[in-house]
């Protein structure tokens, strides 16, 4: 199939501003947005509802076997469907949000994600955010984009974000939550968080979302003349 357009794939740590920023340059050039955290938040999310062992791989892999993920528009956030049942808010809450690092650490959940996320920006016209997009899911991506920012600020971001959902987790366990977050993500052993070696890497710390998503716009722009 010709592709419509770029991939543009954004990495980076939990809560650096990848979803917000990803959604607004696909927006502005009309491609596609992917959230592939959604997706392991999705598996998560029917795990804890089957009552399954978190570490049971197979069992898991079944689960994940018989579901669709699917992405609806909608405003202010993508809808996240589970086969018929609308999961977007249960996929956010504390529960899912502590025990998806533990299921994405599992290599069969992985690799059959990583297919879905490669059918998924097959044609192009993309823009997918994850840990792993540049490094393993779109390694020929024309743009590669890795995302950080303090977890000082990461903390403030998600409590804003939480607040907005009427979730009151306090910033010191927010903290305590992302740092342990970076550290099963970056240390698992299949497809850890890394930065790709092409990856532009962007301190978002002390730039607002506006002035991220021009940057990355940029970037796509030069990278579409190129093409
Ligand atoms: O971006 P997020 O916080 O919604 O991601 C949820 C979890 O999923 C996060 O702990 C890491 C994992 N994840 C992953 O392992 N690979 C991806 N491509 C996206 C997310």
């Amino acid at each position: 199939m010709a592709k419509q357009g770029l991939q543009v794939a954004i990495d980076g740590p939990a809560s650096a501003g990848k979803s917000t920023v990803a959604k607004i340059v696909a927006q502005r050039f009309h491609y596609i947005y992917c959230d592939t955290g959604a997706m392991y938040r999705a598996i998560t999310w029917k795990a804890l509802q089957a009552g399954a062992d978190l570490d049971d791989e197979a069992t898991i892999k079944q689960l994940l076997d018989q579901i669709t993920i699917r992405f609806e528009p909608g405003t202010p956030t993508q809808k996240v469907f589970v086969d018929e049942t609308e999961v977007t808010l249960a996929i956010r809450q504390p529960d899912v949000t502590n025990s998806v690092s533990q299921v994405s650490a599992l290599p069969a959940i992985r690799a059959e994600l990583t297919a879905r996320q490669r059918q998924i920006a097959d044609a192009g016209g993309i823009v997918m955010d994850g840990r792993d997009i540049g490094s393993t899911v779109l390694p020929h991506a024309e743009v590669k984009i890795f995302m950080v920012a303090s977890v000082e600020e990461r903390a403030q971001r998600r409590l804003k974000d939480n607040a907005a959902k009427g979730i009151t987790t306090p910033l010191a366990t927010l903290k305590h939550e992302i740092e342990e977050r970076d550290r099963k993500d970056s240390t698992r052993k299949v497809s850890p968080l890394t930065q790709a070696a092409d990856a532009v890497r962007l301190d978002t710390t002390s730039l607002s979302i506006e002035q991220v998503a021009d940057r990355i716009a940029e970037i796509i722009k030069e990278k579409e003349m190129q093409q």
